[in-house]
């Protein structure tokens, strides 16, 4: 079962070979206005399936306010925040509110309806009483209409091939990083190349601009380290192992797993070693959209609401499969998730390295361009090489942010990153990325998430 029966009409679609990539598509501008929530029966658990219930026994109206202020009728305040283009999160008086925005797909056309949602999910901020809820904007968005271009579905099933000149070229062109055929990918058709890079709900089709960073940010920043590494802090290692999600667009849940098994490892000075089950994300969570992709700030979320278990208790088999998860195993929770800088939007370079050395490492997007794929070491910059011959769409793909630092030849800044395509690929599994100027839009949008260890 997902979100609703919109989603499913769209899983059918993308089955049929039609492709979608997120298909709602609304703007900050549009979410924010006044509000009228309105809510079904109350007081119940989190089994709620809000694909069924009447939303009318109370309404509640809110109104958002830049940058991420929520004031409710009776003047209570309290935080919103856009998620993506995809729907947006209010919590308020004791009640985090989440929907996505609703929008209709006709094959290759979508329409956005940016003043209304889907059947939403509310519940208090212990995670008690659920209720289902509308929402509708007080002063309507007029709908609108993208276009999705269905991609030749033929041509995707055919099995990748490498191009030797491609690859010569990229290491003709530049001498930072060094790129190499990956015998693995020829295992994969195009298509399953495509999940692997993001899926085709991951993309962010509005690239944020980073934060300016503020006076106040920029002189906490200047205690920083010059140079951070999770996987060695004074000789210790704080990072899970390197992981393949295979051909299923679960980026988003190997991200958000790697940092709650990080950021358990740091709170406990490794006593606490969990793997947590990629799959259950997969297989169970309503609030992303399985092998097709979804959004770490959703996993984080996901975690709260629900718990996340061991791989052992319910292991990854990188493709859809029932939510049937054994009911004794035990679940790893999140006191918390948030946006880098606050926000939605509020990212920006100073603001990551500050929580990653302070927290620990958290999930960031990259768009994922042809080049990317042969990265073998070095420090990555997208060439724009093979951009016009490559078949797919650009796609979003969600990594975990482990460390930064600096070339001591060239002065070259970089972020560390670890990537989900197995130890063999890159550096050990992870690539180095240029730092300080969005590179791929690595510092437009970067999700943490606390978790809660074990007492
Ligand atoms: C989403 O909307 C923006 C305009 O707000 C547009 O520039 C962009 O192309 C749209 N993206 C998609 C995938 O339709
Ligand atoms: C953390 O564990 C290491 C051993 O790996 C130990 O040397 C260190 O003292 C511990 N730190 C704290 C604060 O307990």
């Amino acid at each position: 079962m997902r979100l609703s029966g919109v989603l499913v009409c769209v899983l059918l679609l993308l089955v049929e070979g039609s492709w979608g990539d997120t298909p709602a598509n609304c703007t900050y501008e549009e979410l924010l206005g006044t509000w009228v929530f309105q809510v079904s029966k109350g007081g119940q658990d989190k089994t709620i399936d809000c694909s069924t219930q009447a939303t009318d026994k109370s309404t509640v109206t809110v109104t958002l306010e830049k940058l991420s202020v929520a004031t409710d009728e009776l003047g209570n305040t309290g935080f919103f925040t856009l998620i993506y283009n995809q729907g947006f999160e209010v919590v308020i008086n004791g009640y985090k509110w989440f929907g996505f925005f609703k929008y209709s797909q006709e094959g290759s056309k979508v329409t956005s309806y940016c003043d209304q949602t889907l059947p939403g999910w509310v519940h208090d901020v212990l995670g008690n009483n659920w209720a289902c809820f509308v929402g509708k904007k007080v002063t309507p968005v007029p709908p609108r209409k993208d276009y999705k271009p269905v991609l030749n579905s033929r041509l995707l099933q055919k099995p990748y091939k490498h191009n030797m000149d491609f690859i010569d070229s990229i290491n003709s062109v530049q001498k930072l990083w060094k790129a190499v055929a990956y015998p693995e990918h020829e295992t994969y058709t195009l298509q399953e190349l495509h999940y692997r890079a993001g899926g085709p709900a991951s993309r962010i089709p509005i690239r944020v601009r980073p934060m300016p960073i503020k006076a106040e940010v920029a002189k906490m920043a200047a205690g920083l380290p010059e140079h951070w590494d999770w996987r060695n802090v004074n000789g210790v290692n704080f990072l899970s192992p390197v992981r393949n999600q295979a051909s299923c667009g679960s980026c988003y849940s190997f991200a958000t797993m790697g940092m709650l098994e990080a950021r358990v490892r740091i709170l406990t000075n490794n006593s606490e070693t969990p793997i947590l089950s990629p799959q259950q994300v997969v297989s169970c969570s309503q609030y992303s959209q399985g092998c097709d992709g979804g959004f770490p700030y959703l996993i984080g979320k996901y975690a709260q609401d629900f718990g996340i278990v061991d791989e052992s208790c319910f292991p990854y088999v990188g493709k859809e499969s029932p939510c049937g998860l054994p009911q004794n195993c035990r679940r790893i929770y999140t006191a918390d998730y948030y946006y880098i800088g606050g926000f939605y939007g509020g990212c920006s370079e100073t603001a990551m390295m500050m929580d990653l050395v302070k927290n620990g490492p958290m999930g960031v997007a990259l768009e994922v361009y042809p080049d990317f794929m042969h990265y073998k070491e070095g420090i990555y910059h997208h060439t724009g090489l093979g951009d016009s011959y490559n078949p797919f769409e650009l796609t979003n793909h969600a990594v975990l942010l482990v460390g930064y630092g600096r070339c001591h030849m060239t002065g070259e800044k970089y972020w560390i990153v670890k990537n989900s395509w197995g130890a063999n690929w890159g550096e050990d599994g992870f690539f180095r990325i240029r730092r300080g100027s969005d590179e791929c839009a690595i510092e437009s949008i970067a999700v943490a998430a606390k978790p809660i260890p074990k007492l």
